[in-house]
């Protein structure tokens, strides 16, 4: 695992910003990507870029249960207003959180995989340490599936929302399964919040406490962090 820490997220977002690029340009096809404030400098440097995503695949990570892709707080609005609209892929692919059949969802979206597998995975990552919206406790080797937000998610979310009554309580997710099988993997953490994350990550010690810890046993992982989130390391 590689960690690279720069002064400021914009920095931090400006070398995510070149990975991806130089991944696009040597052949990278299929993208996982992610949601939150976290990535949002990434796209919006994609956006003001000449990058062209048309003949490659976006594979999200995860999609709150209940919320229609026109909910203004859904995953796929998120991503249609953050880069679709300005950068369409070929195809995109979010879970369906309409969906109520979660055994028809779960395998639907482990198919796609399947069948795309993901070259280069962009990560955020929980204040707890999730990664997707797999919480603390989940096993490794998870697949795709429906899960349940905690408490501490539930209230870190709720800034996107006009209540934490309107945080909805559970989402479909990619399990840690399916993300540890990407290729590559950028993950990314700005501000003091994730400090206690990022250290339980960069300890070396593999806890389904801290989800993210299993990525201390992926081949190809660049943590990128500004310097709040890498004070307590
Ligand atoms: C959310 C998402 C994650 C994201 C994380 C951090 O709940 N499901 O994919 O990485 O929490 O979000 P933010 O970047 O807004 O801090």
């Amino acid at each position: 695992m590689k960690l690279l820490t720069f002064p400021s997220s914009e920095l931090a977002s400006q070398h995510a910003f070149q990975m991806i690029q130089n991944a696009l340009e040597s052949g990278t096809k299929v993208f996982g990507l992610a949601t939150g404030g976290t990535p949002e400098q990434l796209y919006a440097l994609i956006r003001e870029s000449s990058l062209d995503f048309s003949q490659a695949i976006s594979i999200n990570l995860d999609e709150y249960y209940g919320l229609s892709p026109e909910h203004p707080k859904s995953y796929h609005y998120y991503m249609k207003q953050h880069l679709f609209t300005a950068k369409p892929f070929k195809t995109s692919y979010l879970p369906d959180g309409q969906n109520p059949n979660v055994e028809e969802e779960t395998r639907r979206y482990e198919a796609i995989i399947e069948q795309f597998p993901i070259e280069l995975q962009i990560l955020g990552i929980g204040e707890n340490g999730h990664i997707g919206f797999n919480e603390p406790g989940t096993p490794f080797d998870s697949k795709t599936s429906l899960v349940s937000l905690t408490e501490s998610t539930i209230q870190a979310n709720q800034r996107y929302f006009s209540s934490k009554e309107e945080v909805p309580k559970q989402a479909y997710s990619m399990g840690i399964g399916t993300i540890m099988k990407a290729k590559s993997i950028i993950l990314l953490a700005f501000g003091e919040n994730k400090a206690e994350a990022i250290k339980g990550l960069m300890s070396g010690e593999i806890t389904t406490d801290n989800p993210s810890s299993i990525l201390n046993q992926h081949p190809d992982v660049t943590i990128i962090t500004d310097e709040a989130a890498a004070s307590l390391l």
